[in-house]
């Protein structure tokens, strides 16, 4: 048995705790049959060494409270997270928002991304809105005429209405043959207050549940789903950390178990 404590020592200090971590993560001796003067097996066990502390001693720091940073999303602080992702979103479908775009509660990305528009019309559920050309609920408004629309941008609403099979059947109908319905809805998100204090907060999707939720009035040909997010993304998200304090790389890096943002582009036939 020899000690290779020196190089395990560095990574983990020196008092009793660290001897525990390098006894656990086989730091403290050498395996049987192992070469004491290899570097492989020690780096492998140094790796296993990180893995063990990641797992047993994370480092909450300033995180450690039950409260989040910012409970509303971070909207005071800068950029919720989910807006970034949403952008990035309408950014790749620029080219769809065209023509006669409708979009939900006002129009904010029909201005920032549309091109070519022939009209622009808000839909929002209640009076007030002073964007509002239709006040209709979108998953009952025989108001509005069939065929109406080559875009509808329903961004961050479908997951309010309980029935959103038959808004979909609606965002269908009224929409053009060729037009584009560009969605998102959530997928890790906290509550929306505000939201839920008004029409109600009712759902959260996942790329699977959209895609049958979609192909219940569209060619699922037609329709792509796309996801966003990752671990770090989403933790910051809940908490409120909002997307100026993290860098390119957390934010774009995806891992699709971890669906922040679930986003439709979904094609009504041509007929
Ligand atoms: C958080 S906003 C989402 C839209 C906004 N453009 C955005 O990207 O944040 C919530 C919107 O949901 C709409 N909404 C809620 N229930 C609705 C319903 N049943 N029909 C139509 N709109 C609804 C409200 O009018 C409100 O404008």
């Amino acid at each position: 048995m020899v000690a290779v404590r020196p190089a395990g020592a560095a990574l983990v200090g020196e008092g009793p705790r660290a001897i525990v971590v390098a006894q656990r993560c086989g730091l403290a001796q050498a395996r049987d049959g192992e070469n004491p003067m290899s570097l492989t097996p020690l780096r492998s066990r140094l790796s296993a060494m990180r893995q063990y502390l990641r797992v047993n001693f994370p480092r909450f720091g300033s995180l450690r409270r039950i409260y989040p940073v910012n409970p509303a999303f971070g909207l005071s602080d800068g950029t919720p997270i989910d807006r970034y992702y949403i952008e990035c979103f309408l950014e790749s479908r620029r080219g769809a928002i065209r023509g006669r775009v409708l979009e939900i509660g006002d129009r904010r990305y029909t201005e920032r991304f549309g091109s070519d528009l022939t009209s622009s019309d808000v839909l929002h559920f209640v009076e007030g809105s002073p964007e509002a050309t239709i006040i209709a609920d979108i998953s009952d408004c025989p108001q509005v005429p069939a065929n109406s629309f080559d875009c509808i941008i329903i961004t961050q609403t479908l997951h309010y209405i309980y029935d959103m099979e038959r808004a979909i059947s609606e965002l269908h109908r009224i929409l053009a043959p060729g037009g584009h319905v560009l969605c998102t809805v959530p997928g890790i998100s906290q509550i929306s207050r505000y939201d839920m204090d008004r029409w109600g907060d009712r759902w959260r999707l996942t790329s699977l549940s959209a895609a049958e939720l979609l192909a219940t009035a569209f060619e699922p040909a037609e329709t792509s789903i796309v996801t966003y997010g990752n671990v770090f993304a989403s933790i910051c998200f809940l908490e409120g950390i909002v997307t100026e304090r993290l860098r390119a790389r957390e934010l774009d890096h995806h891992d699709d178990d971890y669906q922040l943002i679930v986003a439709v582009d979904a094609v009504k036939a041509p007929v």
